[in-house]
């Protein structure tokens, strides 16, 4: 159910414990009408694919204070940017980005649709849905690994992944509210990083705990199940 009270429980957990990362805005800040900057969202997004927070904090922070605005980073030498990415690792993501900000900067401001943001390079499915949700307030469904774990277990999904995939998405869509899709969204992303992990969840203190289908069979730690490669 949409709005219900499963994303409510989730929403206040986050408002109290959202974790303070740099691209982030806070949830009493965006209360109190502050909105994330775009550019922000994407260039945090991009550098979060396939790499930790804590891998990412001191890089975001660096590139936001030498290349302020998207017009700055596409206005960038190659080499500078490239050896700023240095040690992220991924090095088609930095040269995607460069094309990106170029193909924005000429476009004069970021797309503020999901097709005209996917249009971009570098700009797929998972990241079209972060931006929409996370800048822009639009109801998307953001799907990460976190957010797959989290589904798998609230659910109690035994199909193992990656063929769950469809199914879990479908699920986190059932929860994404109409109004803060970007703050549900994060906030599932900080409850499979920091309350609903790999091993030992720490269910005692999830917001969830009383509506979770794996933690009643007790079958939590085993899921998500997968394929054998
Ligand atoms: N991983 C990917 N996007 C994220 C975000 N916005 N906050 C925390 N972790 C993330």
């Amino acid at each position: 159910m949409r709005d219900g009270p499963k994303t409510a429980d989730l929403l206040d957990w986050y408002d109290a414990h959202a974790r303070v990362l740099p691209w982030r805005v806070s949830p009493a800040d965006r209360a109190g009408g502050i909105v994330p900057d775009p550019y922000a969202v994407w260039l945090s997004e991009i550098m979060l694919q396939q790499t930790t927070v804590a891998a990412v904090r001191d890089y975001f922070t660096r590139f936001m204070s030498i290349w302020p605005t998207v017009q700055d980073l596409a206005a960038a030498e190659d080499d500078r940017v490239m050896g700023e990415w240095a040690g992220l690792g991924y090095y088609a993501r930095a040269r995607n980005l460069l094309k990106c900000a170029r193909e924005i900067s000429a476009l004069g401001a970021f797309p503020t649709t999901r097709a005209g943001l996917q249009a971009l390079p570098g700009i797929g499915p998972y990241t079209s849905a972060a931006i929409s949700a996370i800048a822009y307030d639009l109801p998307e469904t953001v799907v990460d690994g976190n957010v797959e774990r989290v589904m798998s277990r609230m659910f109690h999904v035994e199909t193992p992944l990656p063929d769950a995939k469809s199914e879990l998405t479908a699920l986190a869509e059932t929860l994404t509210p109409q109004k803060r899709a970007g703050d549900y969204a994060q906030a599932v992303m900080d409850l499979g990083a920091t309350i609903c992990t790999p091993k030992s969840p720490a269910c005692g203190i999830c917001p969830w705990n009383s509506d979770c289908l794996a933690r009643r069979s007790g079958v939590q730690a085993e899921l998500p199940k997968k394929k054998p490669k």
